[in-house]
Order: C-alpha cells, then structure tokens, then sequence
C-alpha cells in the first residue's frame, strides 16, 4: 500500500509535467486563427482608429498580466461579492504554494530545532483563508441563481474534494505532528533528500492521504482553467497586439491559411475554393439574388 502512494504521487508529478509541456507544444502549433480562442480582450484594435493610438509595449502587459493574477482585476470589476471569497480562496492558495516552496528549502537548510512558529502561523493562516474563501464559493455556486446557471455538477465535487484537502493539511500538521515546526521539518527533509527509504515506502495514515489528495490536484492541473489562463496570458503577452503589417510574420502566416481549400459548403460558402476566395468574393447565388432584387 505504501509503494502504491509513493508511486501515485511521483507519477502524478511527472503526469504533470508532461502534461502541462504537450498542451504548451500543442497551443504554440496550433494556427493562428484558433489561438484567438485564447484572446484576453480588450486590445488596441478594438478602438477606432487604433492605428493612430500607442502600441502597448510588452512591460506594460506584463504589469498588467502580474496585476490581474494578484489581484482578479476582471471578477473585481464584473462581480464585487463572488470577487471577495474567490480573492480570499486565491490570496491562501498563493501564500500556501509559497509556504511549501519555503517548507522544502528550510527542510534541508535551516537546522530544525531552530525553526520558530511563525511558519505554522503562516501555514495555518494560508489554510484558513483558502477553505474560508473556498467554502464561501461553494457556497455562492449553491445559491447565487446566476452563478449556478452555468456550473457543471462536476465543479461542486471539484470544491468539497478542496475543502478536504485543506482540512486534512491542517489535522496532519497540528494533529499527526502535535503543530510542531521541528518534527515538521524533520519529516520534510527525510523525503527530499531521500533520507529513510524504508519509511518512505511506508508512510503514516495522515501524510499518506496528504499526498494522494495532492496527486490528484497534480493529475487535473494540466486541464484546469489554471492551464487555460496561462495559455491565455501566453497569447497576450506573446501574440496579442502584434500589427498585421505588409510583408511581416503575421501576413505570411494569414496569406498560407487563406490558401488552404474550403472542404464543407453552405449558401454562404463555396466547396473546392480556397478560403481566400471565399472571403473576397460574392456567391453565385447570392449575387444573383442581389440583381433580382
Ligand atoms: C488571473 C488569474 C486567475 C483568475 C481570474 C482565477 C479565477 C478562478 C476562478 C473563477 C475559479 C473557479 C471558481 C469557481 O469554480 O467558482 C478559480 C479556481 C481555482 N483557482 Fe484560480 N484564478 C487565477 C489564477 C490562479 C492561480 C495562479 C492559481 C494557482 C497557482 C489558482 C488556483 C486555483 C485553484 C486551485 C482553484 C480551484 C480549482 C479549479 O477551479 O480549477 N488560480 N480561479
């Protein structure tokens, strides 16, 4: 059963990873029409006559970008009261990522009768403000009549799985290591440096379970809107707002996609023409019924 855990949790590790890798490879393959699918809004060429306003230079995106992921400017500005649980939910899950990142470095760096509380403050505020704002979402999906319109019923398991794994990091860390910074980063360190294999293979109920739920947030993040929204913010920073000028990369990439042949047809849309065509010229039928007219 121990053996079973170590190797759901290193395989979901690595499911990860090449998970997230092949949807990168995949989104920067695909042509450019469908990576406007990934368009963040709002861009220079929705204004009149955008050509004669400034272009937004990649420092400003990237404020921007940084601004919007620390922040959820867009859900501050559409829906101020499911912005304040979904802003607590995000601001626990940031200073927990940052927690376990700090976990794994003082493990091996730090000499452990050393460490103070205030990492278990830190740990345990994180933990709180993540299942405060997480059950206040739930909540909202339950009862906002808006909210609820378009949540598939698979989202609401997505948030009591959530808010499990959150109450039992908090019972592992004050319960199984009786809230003890040092038995903690004991532990934390005989895993990452491999320091106790036999134990590894059998590890207690409470971090067992830790881990299994772990593998499966690892396991879903490759097709969670986390992966989107880092698609997305990829595009603007790299393909958004970039001109269509005459004789550059975007024309050249535009000019071999018009050329591709259209393969289905409707009155609007001719078979065996290439989409250039197509889009410059009048149907047969269409025009003729002009002329009737
Ligand atoms: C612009 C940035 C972000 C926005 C606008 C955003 C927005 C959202 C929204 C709308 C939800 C779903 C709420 C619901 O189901 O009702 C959510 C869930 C979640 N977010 Fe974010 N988020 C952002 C960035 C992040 C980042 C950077 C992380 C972590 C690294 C993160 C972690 C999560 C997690 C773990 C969930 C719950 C699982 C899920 O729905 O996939 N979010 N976020």
């Amino acid at each position: 059963m121990g053996s079973a855990v170590v190797i759901i949790f290193y395989g979901s590790i690595l499911f990860c990873l090449v998970g997230v890798v092949v949807r990168l490879i995949k989104f920067i393959k695909m042509p450019v029409h469908l990576k406007w699918e990934f368009y963040k809004g709002s861009s220079i060429y929705e204004q009149m006559e955008w050509w004669t306003k400034e272009q937004v230079n990649l420092w400003e995106k990237v404020k921007s970008t940084i601004l919007d992921v620390l922040l959820l400017r867009e859900y501050y500005h559409r829906n101020r009261p499911f912005w304040s649980v979904l802003y607590l939910f995000h601001l626990g899950i940031y200073l927990l990522i940052l927690w376990h990142v700090w976990l794994f470095i003082a493990s091996v760096a730090v000499e452990p009768e050393t460490a103070s509380t205030a990492g278990l403050i830190w740990g345990h505020t994180a933990t709180a403000l993540a299942f405060i704002g997480g059950l206040g979402i739930l909540i909202k999906r339950i009862t906002d009549s808006e909210l609820k319109l378009y949540y598939p019923p698979l989202h609401y398991i997505k948030w009591v799985v959530m808010l499990f794994t959150l109450l039992e990091a908090f019972y592992a860390v004050q319960y199984y290591f009786d809230a003890s910074m040092p038995a903690l980063l004991k532990y934390v360190k005989t895993q990452v440096t491999f320091g106790d294999i036999e134990h590894k293979l059998h590890p207690p109920p409470a971090t067992a379970i830790h881990v299994l739920l772990a593998s499966i947030w690892l396991i879903y993040l490759p097709f969670s809107h986390i992966m989107r929204l880092f698609l997305r913010y990829y595009h603007y920073l790299v393909y958004d707002d970039v001109p269509n000028v005459k004789g550059g990369p975007m024309e050249h990439k535009i000019r071999k996609l018009l050329g591709l042949s259209v393969s289905w047809s409707a009155p609007h849309i001719q078979k065996g023409k290439t989409w250039g065509e197509v889009a410059t010229e009048i149907p047969k039928e269409l025009s003729k019924g002009a002329a009737g007219k």
